[in-house]
């Protein structure tokens, strides 16, 4: 396993992960009572965008660097903000004036905006399991009595911490897509947890390369009938190549009901802005109906 985010970081599919993610934050918070972060596979926490594994790709500047190019109208830039604060918070040069590309050197990772939008009452677990990466990520989390920082398999701790005893929050499943069965092992992965925990939020990130391979996990999500389960595509460009990424997906179990509409308004916006060819479209749907 040998996967690093880092090359990565802050690139289109970040962009459409992060804010499906706080947009489910925002709505968590809303209410007084606390919540639980689950964050199965949590990376290192935060990016350095300059360093040489982010600048041999250079994958950030077609995702946040573009975003922060760009201009939006007053409806998306409010559903945008709370993801956009989480980024100004780790980039202090850049804290007056966002719109500034040049000031941005790092980019937060999912435990650093669960940080940003947790109140002191609600608790937050990462696990990651390379060791180097869960350093880097206790040190990005730094100390912070609401956080745990875990070696714990991502896929054991949907067995280990659910349900939670806050009984509300949002589960983030994330993996790297590096082995074989991953899709398998997040369809698996998601039947198990809903079992124990039917009521909480699951956010599930998949690549579309395969499309095939897309299918397959489509169908077998389906196929669970899960109630409320809803599939949101995001796709760059169109499918050329089967081991190229051309754009990603995520499905929501349990999603506010907020959150089709506020998704449909900040990420069409966001189809213009990282699909520069105009091939970018987005996709929702129900696998399952609400219910
Ligand atoms: C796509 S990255 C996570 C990115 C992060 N969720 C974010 O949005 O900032 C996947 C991470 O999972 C870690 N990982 C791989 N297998 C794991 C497992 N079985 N359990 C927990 N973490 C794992 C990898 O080392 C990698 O850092």
């Amino acid at each position: 396993m040998n996967y690093r985010h880092a090359f990565h970081a802050g690139n289109f599919a970040d962009v459409v992960k992060h804010v499906v993610l706080v947009r489910i934050l925002a709505y968590l918070a809303k209410k007084e009572a606390p919540f639980r972060v689950l964050d199965t596979h949590a990376g290192a926490g935060l990016y350095d965008l300059h360093g040489e594994e982010a600048q041999r790709t250079g994958e950030w500047e077609g995702g946040i660097g573009a975003v922060l190019a760009a201009e939006f109208p007053p409806a998306v830039a409010t559903l945008l903000e709370p993801w956009l604060a989480a980024v100004r918070a780790v980039n202090p040069a850049a804290a007056d004036d966002v719109t500034l590309a040049g000031a941005l050197r790092r980019y937060p990772g999912s435990p650093l905006i669960a940080q940003a939008l947790a109140r002191p009452q609600d608790r937050l677990i990462f696990c990651e399991t390379v060791e180097g990466v869960r350093a880097a990520l206790a040190e990005s989390v730094g100390r912070d009595g609401r956080a745990k920082v875990l070696a714990t398999d991502g896929w054991q701790a949907l067995q280990a911490y659910l349900p939670p005893k806050e009984r509300r929050g949002v589960v983030l499943i994330d993996p790297p897509f590096e082995q074989p069965g991953e899709f398998q092992r997040m369809a698996e992965g998601l039947i198990e947890a809903h079992r124990r925990w039917a009521t909480g939020i699951y956010v599930l990130w998949y690549p579309i390369k395969d499309v095939r391979a897309v299918d397959a996990f489509r169908r077998e999500i389906e196929r669970a009938r899960i109630p409320k389960t809803l599939n949101v595509q995001f796709d760059l460009r169109a499918v050329r190549q089967i081991d190229a990424m051309s754009g990603c997906g995520l499905i929501v179990v349990n999603p506010p009901f907020t959150l089709a509409e506020e998704l449909r308004t900040a990420l069409s916006a966001l189809t213009r802005v990282l699909a520069t060819d105009g091939e970018g479209r987005l996709r929702m749907g129900w696998l399952t109906p609400e219910r």
